[in-house]
């Protein structure tokens, strides 16, 4: 096979193992046809130690889409890239939240993921040659309760081969493009991506909490990609930073992080109903300001928005004190969806371990 690249640098992050996964898949096709690859977790890498790459070096970004795009830290590296002097040829790839329906497979969502990373990379110089989401089994345990280890597989197994064939086609010199059929839905929901960035990620953030079974292990603090959870009054804490990977609540040993949610809905209900309005009649009297049409719905939104993370803030401050308060536990997980042990917790590495085991087992006991 004549490759066009003889090496390729696949950078990916992963909250939860998908992306992970599939840069894997992509390097090992890529081994398989002949080439050099390397994987590059970017989780603590120095960003400031990245050389523009050499001429003829393919390479790949893979990340996770959260709220329909790169999720920040993903950003932030594609923005720290050097640029390139030889024009590298770049891929990219987004591992979406895919579920399985019976024998349909039902896709994630891009929204600008794809299109506002590649135009990143373009303004560096770099020349986009594939863009392919990945529909991996959905994480977002904080949405829906985890899919069946069946179901997991059965994704897996899919975009697996799509992931290999993506990866072949590309160190082959060719080009795949077939991301952008989805171009017209990704743009009509790019605006949510940009809501989701500006409060959405915040309000996650300060949805989590340690239930009872918490013994301050650490492992969430020591594990988290972003530095966000730190130690409180012997709690962990989730700060703003928190990007909402998932991967405290679902590798966490003593199944001991769930989502508020309905801490979270009582919080969104009262700021709503009765604090917001208040606030911004007070705020306007004070200041005398008047505005009218499109630009009074844009400056209230965004007023909303800071009242509303202000109020999370604070009662996540005060739960927080009280956290170890039976009453206030109580409440807590009385409310939240994530305690029921239907709704689990998401493993793919243990998922596809357990099946490689089954398999070879199948096989052994076939010989014998
Ligand atoms: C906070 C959050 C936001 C997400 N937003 C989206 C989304 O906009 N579109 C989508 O298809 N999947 C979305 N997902 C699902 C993940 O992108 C998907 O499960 C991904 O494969 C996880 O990859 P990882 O295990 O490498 O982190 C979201 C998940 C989380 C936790």
């Amino acid at each position: 096979m004549t490759t066009a690249e003889r090496q390729a640098r696949i950078f990916y992050f992963s909250g939860t193992g998908n992306a992970a996964h599939v840069a894997q898949w992509v390097v090992e096709a890529i081994r398989g046809a002949g080439a050099t690859a390397t994987t590059l977790n970017i989780d603590g890498m120095d960003r400031c130690s990245i050389e523009p790459p050499e001429p003829d070096v393919l390479l790949g970004f893979v990340s996770p889409t959260h709220g329909f795009n790169f999720p920040p830290v993903m950003l932030g590296f594609l923005f720290s890239f050097p640029r390139t002097r030889h024009r590298n040829r770049v891929f990219l790839m987004n591992t979406r939240g895919g579920m399985k329906l019976g024998r349909l497979f039902v896709p994630g969502l891009s929204g600008i993921a794809l299109l506002f990373a590649a135009a990143v990379l373009m303004a560096k110089n770099y020349k986009v040659a594939g863009m392919r989401p990945i529909d991996m089994p959905s994480n977002w345990l904080s949405l829906h309760p985890s899919l069946r280890p069946k179901a997991v597989v059965a994704i897996a197994d899919r975009c697996e081969a799509i992931a290999r064939r993506f990866a072949i086609r590309l160190i082959s010199g060719r080009t795949d493009f077939r991301a952008l059929l989805d171009l017209p839905q990704d743009l009509l929901i790019a605006p949510v991506s940009l809501l989701y960035y500006a409060v959405g990620r915040f309000a996650l953030a300060k949805s989590f909490f340690a239930n009872a079974a918490c013994n301050n292990c650490g492992a969430c603090e020591a594990r988290c990609p972003v530095k966000a959870i730190v130690t409180v009054r012997g709690r962990p804490f989730w700060t703003f930073r928190c990007e909402s990977c998932m991967r405290c609540m679902n590798e966490c040993p003593n199944r001991a992080i769930e989502t508020g949610h309905g801490y979270v809905a009582g919080v969104i209900l009262i700021v709503y109903a009765f604090v917001a309005d208040g606030a911004w009649m007070a705020v306007t009297r004070m200041s005398g300001v008047a505005v009218a049409g499109p630009l009074l719905w844009w400056i209230r939104f965004v007023f909303d928005s800071l009242v509303l993370l202000g109020a999370l803030a604070l009662i996540y401050r005060l739960i927080h004190v009280n956290g170890r308060h039976p009453g206030c536990q109580h409440i807590l997980v009385a409310t939240s969806l994530t305690r029921y042990k239907c709704w689990g917790r998401y493993r793919l590495s243990e998922i596809l371990e357990a099946k490689r085991t089954m398999n070879s087992n199948k096989a052994s006991s076939l010989q014998g």
